[in-house]
């Protein structure tokens, strides 16, 4: 629990329990304490990226490209304390639900997108964004995070959180986080990683940045 949490994240007891929290309408059946949200890390990548004390240089107010918003679990709490944060995920149905946690928040913006085609993107994204998440679980994470490195200030932060499963349901995750960051390393320079088992089976947290 060594690093600082950004501006707009703070630990609040909920139920007698110390938990991540953001000031925001809730989205997820989360508990509440006046305009505060419990932030579930078991429910998000970035969430236990925060809790397990990875340096993720996030310190509120930046601007964001998150990917694989899914229905707004994450992308709604980093929306409740970052600047503009720009959400693509590519399937229609959690789109519905992302929509509704935009409607309280007026600097989220829901974009129904391929990350794997960022060009279809590019025009409604701004440059130089400080920080570039992704949660895709899908196959070839590394790529999309290369295709999506464009986008990033040169002294911005990639978070990412690789699913082992979704590239190789057959290999040792180990094996797998390894061929992501030699991957990886084509475009970004590794500063940090980390297991998240403790709240997301076969995962691994990177914080790295462009190289
Ligand atoms: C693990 S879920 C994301 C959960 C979400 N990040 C959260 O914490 O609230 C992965 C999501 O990525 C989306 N996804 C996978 N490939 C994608 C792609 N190429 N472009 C956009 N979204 C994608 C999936 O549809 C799914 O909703």
């Amino acid at each position: 629990m060594s690093e600082a949490l950004p501006e707009g994240v703070q630990r609040r007891e909920f139920d007698g329990t110390e938990r991540l929290a953001t000031r925001g309408e809730p989205v997820y059946g989360e508990p509440t304490d006046g305009e505060w949200r419990a932030w579930n890390p078991h429910r998000s990548k970035l969430g236990a990226m925060l809790e397990l004390g990875m340096d993720t240089a996030l310190s509120g107010g930046e601007t964001v490209l998150y990917l694989g918003a899914a229905s707004g679990t994450t992308v709604s709490h980093v929306a409740d304390f970052a600047g503009p944060t720009y959400a693509v995920e590519f399937a229609p149905r959690p789109v519905r639900d992302l929509l509704e946690a935009a409607d309280s928040r007026e600097r989220l913006f829901p974009l129904l997108k391929d990350a794997r085609k960022p060009a279809t993107y590019a025009h409604v994204v701004e440059s130089d964004v400080d920080v570039l998440v992704q949660d895709v679980a899908t196959r070839g994470q590394a790529r999309v995070a290369l295709e999506n490195r464009q986008f990033l200030a040169d002294d911005g932060r990639l978070l990412l959180a690789v699913k082992a499963r979704s590239e190789d349901v057959t290999r040792a995750p180990s094996a797998v986080f390894e061929d992501v960051q030699a991957a990886l390393s084509e475009g970004y320079e590794i500063l940090e990683t980390r297991t998240l088992e403790e709240y997301h089976a076969d995962h691994l947290g990177v914080v790295a940045r462009p190289r």
